[in-house]
């Protein structure tokens, strides 16, 4: 991981768009900019257009002056390849590296993201212009970092992409018997008798072969990521002190597995628009940040079996390469899902901003600088609104300005997670399948309420993800001492033995129903649920009761389970938690097995959230992990960043009343000392640092 070019201390700006306005605009915006002390915009996401009008001619001169303006304005720039909305000449003169859904229809421009990531005119296309750019730029002294592309995250269904599905699945399974087998063809007869009759899965008469799509979902994610990469190397090759990255999107829909893609990107860099309508806003903001953060810690090495030194490289512990938020929305959303575009409320953005820094970001960047005054998205939020800079908007964009600039050498501080959750794409898209017994569980909400439930312990956590361990290496759980695992659907021998071992050397693993159920190609592992787990768990289940949206079960101690009842014996476990009521009733719904120097627990139902932080907090407290201040008022999100004998406490009152804190140390945002207590008020933060 790479720091950007001549960048010290934390990153403030973001998109930023000059090609939308005239000339005497950017004079305006320069002077906002140096008012405002953003140090770093993100500049051409969305030029091609501008930058080739016609198929090779090249119209540069205007970027020439935006680059040579932000450097006389001291403006850092991350100069985006323009490969997410290729120009309308583009689709005209390749029609076959449009997109195709599904169901057979080819989109056309008009919109952005409207090409075929596999479509070799696209990549042709991609390269050339990535060339042009790096050749050009190469020497330019506001270059920091290259953005290449915007949020990977289209997918296609067209003939280059059936051809590359193709290339892909002979890579993973050799011969058609294997694939064959790994997809369980012999069900509904789906037998592939030559490798020409494999397809992606396009729209079909009724329910499609769950690891055919899943296999393409894990394809298309690499096929994306050798797009990404042919440009990074470019980029690499032309400008060899220059990072590359790309921003990461978040969303179910998205085909990127980010936890391989982490190990190919200079710097992860994440887009984080959380709902402002559920109340979940801060937390998801944490969930971000914590995943951005695990995501950006470096690769345990690949076998020989990690030496003590090695071993600590994926795991907590160890300070974790910087990451970036590369953009987030000063205000309002373009649209949420309910068709209303929601405000932020004054304040709202300096507290998410903050939060991000307080997880490990190396800034605040934000989509977009300026409000668009036409095009999709011209009522979504900006730095500089429609209002101008005289406008509360725009306060609020000096001020954070200013904030950052008072955290001084933060970015020296690394945040230690002594407690993980499990995160897996795969498996994640594995549970979309509508052949599962429940439609309504989704892999999103499962990790998000383990994180919430930790997140209300005061428990700073990061994710352990299995794909980003590189063939022949082993996750590295060593810095943890607590692990949860939400619906780790897909389970390898390989990681329930790892997961086996670092339990009996002293990790408390608590696992949740649906892990560990099926095998890397989604076939139920037999025997009793949770297959990969039964043994380690010491349980084991027969039969899975879902339950209905809206459907509850009572447990002992007064807790209520939803969404999800299994048959659950015990096989060496003890039961924490029984099942009151229902078919269920008598047998153990939440165990415990001591195994070694720990213990593993099995949850076969979706506690409440409270009888999940209280689970989660009895088992934080037998694996030794603390909440980072135990005296914080609920509704206070403290958080530590720690170099040598320094550290930086953030805290954040989400909560609508004034609290009291304990606590001390120099408010890096007043100035003042505080000796012992600090007041927040509703809304309120502070940033203290301690020695
Ligand atoms: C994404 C995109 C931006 C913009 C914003 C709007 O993050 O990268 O171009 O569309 O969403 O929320």
């Amino acid at each position: 991981m790479r720091w950007p070019r001549g960048l010290d201390g934390l990153c403030y700006g973001g998109d930023y768009n000059p090609e939308q306005w005239p000339e005497q605009v950017w004079t305006t915006d320069l002077a906002l900019m140096r008012q405002a002390r953003v140090n770093l915009v993100t500049v051409g996401v969305f030029a091609w257009s501008r930058l080739e009008p016609q198929p090779g001619r090249y119209t540069v001169d205007w970027l020439d002056r935006v680059l040579d303006l932000l450097h006389q304005g001291g403006i850092k720039v991350v100069l985006a390849t323009p490969t997410a909305s290729p120009p309308p000449w583009f689709s005209l003169a390749h029609p076959d590296a449009l997109p195709v859904t599904a169901d057979g229809v080819r989109l056309h421009h008009g919109s952005r993201d409207t090409y075929c990531a596999a479509a070799p005119a696209y990549r042709d296309a991609a390269r050339r212009i990535a060339t042009m750019l790096a050749r050009r730029y190469r020497d330019h002294p506001a270059l920091a970092m290259w953005h290449v592309h915007n949020e990977y995250g289209t997918t296609c269904h067209c003939g280059h992409v059936a051809e590359a599905f193709r290339r892909w699945l002979r890579d993973r399974y050799g011969e058609l018997g294997r694939l064959n087998e790994a997809w369980t063809g012999s069900f509904w007869s789906q037998c592939y008798s030559d490798w020409a009759q494999v397809t992606t899965p396009r729209a079909t008469q009724y329910l499609a072969n769950p690891t055919q799509v899943l296999d393409f979902r894990r394809f298309w994610s690499d096929e994306l990521l050798a797009a990404y990469v042919e440009q990074r190397d470019i980029l690499r090759r032309l400008t060899p002190d220059v990072p590359v990255t790309t921003n990461y999107v978040f969303g179910d829909w998205v085909p990127v597995d980010h936890a391989r893609w982490a190990r190919e990107v200079d710097l992860v860099a994440i887009d984080h628009y959380p709902s402002e309508t559920d109340g979940r806003a801060e937390q998801q903001t944490a969930l971000a940040a914590d995943l951005a953060r695990s995501w950006s810690r470096p690769a345990p090495a690949p076998a020989p079996a990690p030496a003590p030194a090695a071993a600590a490289h994926g795991g907590s512990g160890v300070p974790a390469r910087p990451w970036l938020l590369m953009e987030s929305a000063p205000g309002q959303i373009h649209q949420h899902a309910d068709g209303v575009s929601y405000a932020k409320e004054p304040g709202r953005m300096l507290r998410h901003s903050l939060a991000h820094v307080a997880r490990g970001s190396r800034g605040a960047m934000f989509f977009q600088w300026r409000a668009s005054r036409g095009g999709a998205e011209l009522y979504h939020s900006a730095l500089v609104p429609h209002a101008g800079a005289d406008s509360r908007a725009f306060r609020e964009t000096v001020t954070l300005g200013e904030i950052l600039a008072r955290l001084g050498d933060i970015d020296a501080g690394a945040v230690t997670a002594r407690a993980a959750i499990g995160w897996d794409a795969a498996s994640g898209w594995a549970l979309q399948h509508p052949g599962l017994p429940s439609r309504h569980i989704s892999y999103a909400d499962e990790v998000a309420a383990a994180h919430r439930a930790l997140w209300h312990c005061g428990i700073v956590t990061d994710f352990a993800c299995p794909a980003a361990v590189p063939p022949g290496a082993e996750l590295d759980l060593s810095g943890y001492r607590m692990l949860v695992l939400p619906a780790l659907y897909l389970m390898s021998d390989d990681l329930a033995a790892s997961l086996g071992r670092w339990v009996h050397d002293g990790g408390h693993l608590v696992v949740s129903y649906l892990s560990g159920v099926a095998d890397p190609s989604a076939r139920v592992r037999l025997g009793g649920y949770p297959g990969a787990l039964r043994d380690l768990l010491g349980v084991r289940s027969e039969e899975f009761l879902p339950l209905g949206p809206a459907g509850t079960v009572a447990l002992t101690g007064g807790r209520t389970g939803r969404r999800w009842r299994e048959a659950v014996e015990l096989l060496g476990a003890e039961a924490v938690y029984d099942y009151v009521d229902g078919v269920l009733a008598g047998r153990p719904a939440v165990t415990r097995r001591p195994v070694g120097a720990g213990a593993a627990w099995y949850v076969s139902t979706r506690l409440d959230e409270p009888g999940y932080q209280e689970l989660l907090a009895v088992v934080a407290a037998e694996a030794g992990v603390a909440p980072v201040l135990p005296t914080a008022p609920a509704g206070v999100e403290a958080v530590r960043r720690v170099a040598g004998e320094s550290s930086w406490l953030f805290l954040f009152n989400h909560g609508s009343a004034q609290v009291t804190v304990r606590a001390s140390g120099h408010d890096l945002l007043t100035g003042m000392t505080a000796s012992g207590r600090v007041r927040l008020a509703p809304g309120g933060f502070v940033v203290l640092r301690q020695r």
